[in-house]
């Protein structure tokens, strides 16, 4: 802080000695300016990625008390991050609140933003077919029926782009309060993202599969995305191997 002359007397007499840096001579370099020898210009740092922006603790750990309306209502009112400005409305999830099969996905497309309801485009016809084969569905059913379907990213990232990390980071909160009230027995996790975000793995689909997983206790066996499928149907066979293996986790004694 520099003082005026005015300030300096007003302390003064109150008794205040003020110190002050010498006023360097006119013509001295500043002194950091004289200490530094001369340098080759410097090449500028690689820009690291950005890291996961982290979900304020407080609010990560007031969703963690909410019940369903005020969980549907958080996420629909949910602003946290740049896509709620391009989402026609959030997708919550759908299924039954107790189920025992939790169906994990990736993030909303264009049909699913329309509709508000996960997995109700092409990937999510295949889905309905892969649950149907083990006598599931996401219609009203009892919950050893009737699945619950959420993704990890309640708004529709545009054109249908990957999730971003600080997006994932934002929305996981939502998704962890939706596991923990289904309490289900099992979760299958489809997908890279669905993978990454439950079992905070960067590795693989293929060397993740075949084998139980955990989540806070809870089973998870980890598959090929619908839309994976879609386009590489020849490892359909793989992915009705995990469903089996999920659905043998059910019926175990
Ligand atoms: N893919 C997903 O992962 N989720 C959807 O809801 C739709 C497509």
């Amino acid at each position: 802080m520099s003082w005026s002359e005015r300030q300096r007397q007003m302390l003064q007499a109150m008794g205040l000695t003020v110190w002050a840096p010498p006023a360097p001579l006119r013509d001295e370099p500043p002194a950091m300016a004289a200490a530094e020898p001369a340098r080759a210009p410097r090449v500028p740092a690689p820009v690291p990625p950005p890291a996961p922006t982290p979900v304020p603790m407080e609010e990560a750990s007031a969703v963690a008390t909410l019940g369903w309306p005020e969980l549907r209502a958080a996420v629909a009112g949910c602003r946290a991050c740049a896509l709620c400005d391009a989402r026609t409305q959030t997708v919550f999830g759908v299924g039954h609140e107790r189920a025992h099969w939790m169906i994990v996905g990736e993030a909303p497309g264009e049909q699913e933003d329309r509709a508000g309801e996960p997995f109700v485009g092409p990937a999510g016809q295949l889905l309905d077919d892969m649950l149907r084969a083990l006598a599931l569905t996401r219609q009203p059913g009892p919950p050893e029926k009737q699945v619950y379907i959420a993704n990890t990213l309640k708004c529709r990232p545009p054109r249908n782009r990957n999730p971003e990390p600080a997006e994932l980071a934002r929305c996981e909160p939502f998704l962890k309060r939706q596991i923990a009230l289904v309490q289900p027995r099992v979760i299958l996790a489809m997908g890279r993202f669905a993978i990454q975000q439950i079992l905070r793995s960067d590795e693989a689909v293929g060397r993740l599969r075949g084998r139980v997983h955990s989540y806070q206790g809870v089973p998870v066996v980890v598959t090929y995305h619908p839309a994976y499928l879609l386009r590489q149907p020849a490892d359909k066979a793989k992915a009705w191997d995990d469903l089996c293996l999920a659905a043998s986790l059910l019926t175990a004694p």
